[in-house]
């Protein structure tokens, strides 16, 4: 099959953790024969090749990341331009997030299978994962820990169209941590956590202030 992707991130493609995901999807999809075409929603200039390709597709394949609990407003924008189909394609979803707990992608995972209806699409399923925060941070083999096994995931939606399996299903992860993990958790956040999120604010995204710094505060 030839599949349509849409990445939905609001993110330039270099430097956009989506992307790096859809690299090693797309390597499991077409060593299964298929074809693709990938456009970016964060690069408005594409806005009329998208909407023209999203009116041919008979696949389409969006993948998006979590922004504040849901899609990203940009994606929701240009949803608004779209003419919807006449239930004459398929459609499935990638969501991803940066925190690992499933759960908090599945009001997101609900919101598309929504929006499969609205958009006139059948609905094919939604791939979830999370822990996804790192990888723009990462180089080489250290990010491909955390991309290749999309590799996987590539293939069965490269064979099976959809993400309905057992595979794809257990490919979320936790769904929540167990009360001791989060103690753990909340511990590591609050003291290694936080020196490494300061550092790389500092050191990468050029921040001159602590994170934690509340200037308005009393
Ligand atoms: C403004 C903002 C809001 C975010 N909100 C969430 C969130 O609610 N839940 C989550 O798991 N990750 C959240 N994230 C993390 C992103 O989903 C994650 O880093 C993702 O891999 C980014 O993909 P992208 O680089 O393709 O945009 C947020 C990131 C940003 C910048």
């Amino acid at each position: 099959m030839h599949v349509l992707i849409i990445n939905g991130s609001p993110r330039v493609k270099k430097y956009s953790n989506t992307d790096k995901i859809l690299k090693k999807f797309t390597d499991g999809l077409v060593s299964e024969g298929n074809t693709f075409e990938q456009y970016e929603v964060s690069d408005r200039k594409q806005w009329d090749s998208i909407r023209k390709a999203f009116s041919e597709a008979e696949n389409i394949l969006m993948a998006i990341p979590l922004y504040v609990e849901n899609i990203p407003g940009l994606l929701l924008e240009f949803l608004e331009t779209v003419t919807p189909r006449k239930n004459d394609a398929d459609i499935a979803f990638i969501i991803q997030g940066g925190f690992a707990e499933a759960s908090q992608l599945r009001c997101g995972e609900e919101y598309l299978e929504m929006l499969s209806r609205n958009l006139g699409c059948e609905y094919r399923g939604t791939l979830v994962k999370g822990d996804n925060f790192s990888i723009r941070f990462f180089e080489g083999k250290k990010q491909d820990m955390v991309t290749g096994p999309y590799q996987r995931m590539g293939e069965i939606y490269g064979k099976e169209g959809n993400f309905f399996g057992e595979e794809c299903k257990a490919f979320a992860g936790p769904e929540t941590f167990p009360p001791h993990m989060r103690v753990f958790l909340g511990i590591i956040f609050n003291t290694v956590g936080k020196i490494m999120f300061n550092k790389i604010a500092r050191d990468s995204l050029g921040c001159k202030e602590p994170l934690d710094l509340r200037p308005y505060g009393t």
